[in-house]
């Protein structure tokens, strides 16, 4: 191979070595930017929060606390069971209800309801909380969190979609209780 009079054999490897880091970098670039732009770019945008169906309130008899189930509204095919979330329903009595996240709130565990002891308790670290959402004891620093919810046509929902943290919108941070339908 006869290379060009100007160029050596050291420059043209570095060149090829150069053009071949370039492609490399490129092809690591491109997962990297699709997951920074995927909220834009795959229609996702505006997911969260969304009113989500938790099935007829008859499913939730007055004076019982039952778990409740939704489907997240970004799934994709393969999510499979993943794509569905639990929260808590505690039905007070008529349309006055409290829906807790199942997250507990100190590192997001799931809280499991007794109901012969009445409260919440957390497997993780020992966390409990009292029947209405408020902190017992152990290491959580606030009650769990509530949903906003509805009722439609007889059907319960709730203002849900993503894990609810600190800040989140679609979990209070106080009891909310019913959200104005519309
Ligand atoms: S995650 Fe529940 S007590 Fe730590």
């Amino acid at each position: 191979m006869t290379l060009p009079e100007n160029m050596s054999r050291r420059v043209l490897l570095m060149k090829l070595g150069m053009a071949f880091n370039a492609c490399v970098g490129a092809v690591l670039a491109i997962p990297i930017l699709r997951y920074l732009l995927s909220p834009i770019v795959s229609g996702h945008k505006g997911a969260y929060p969304r009113w989500l169906g938790l099935g007829p309130l008859t499913q939730f008899p007055a004076g019982q606390t039952r778990l409740g189930t939704f489907v997240n509204p970004d799934v994709q095919p393969w999510d499979g069971a993943t794509a569905k979330s639990a929260c808590w329903v505690r039905r007070i009595d008529g349309e006055n209800l409290q829906v807790f996240a199942i997250n507990c709130a100190h590192l997001g565990c799931p809280v499991r309801w007794f109901p012969e002891a009445g409260l919440f308790m957390c497997p993780c670290h020992g966390g409990v909380y009292y029947e209405d959402g408020t902190r017992a004891s152990g290491p959580p620093e606030r009650g769990l969190f509530e949903y906003r919810y509805k009722i439609e046509n007889g059907n319960l929902l709730i203002l849900a979609g993503e894990l609810p943290t600190p800040g989140s919108p679609t979990a209070s941070l106080v009891q909310i209780g019913k959200f104005p339908c519309g």
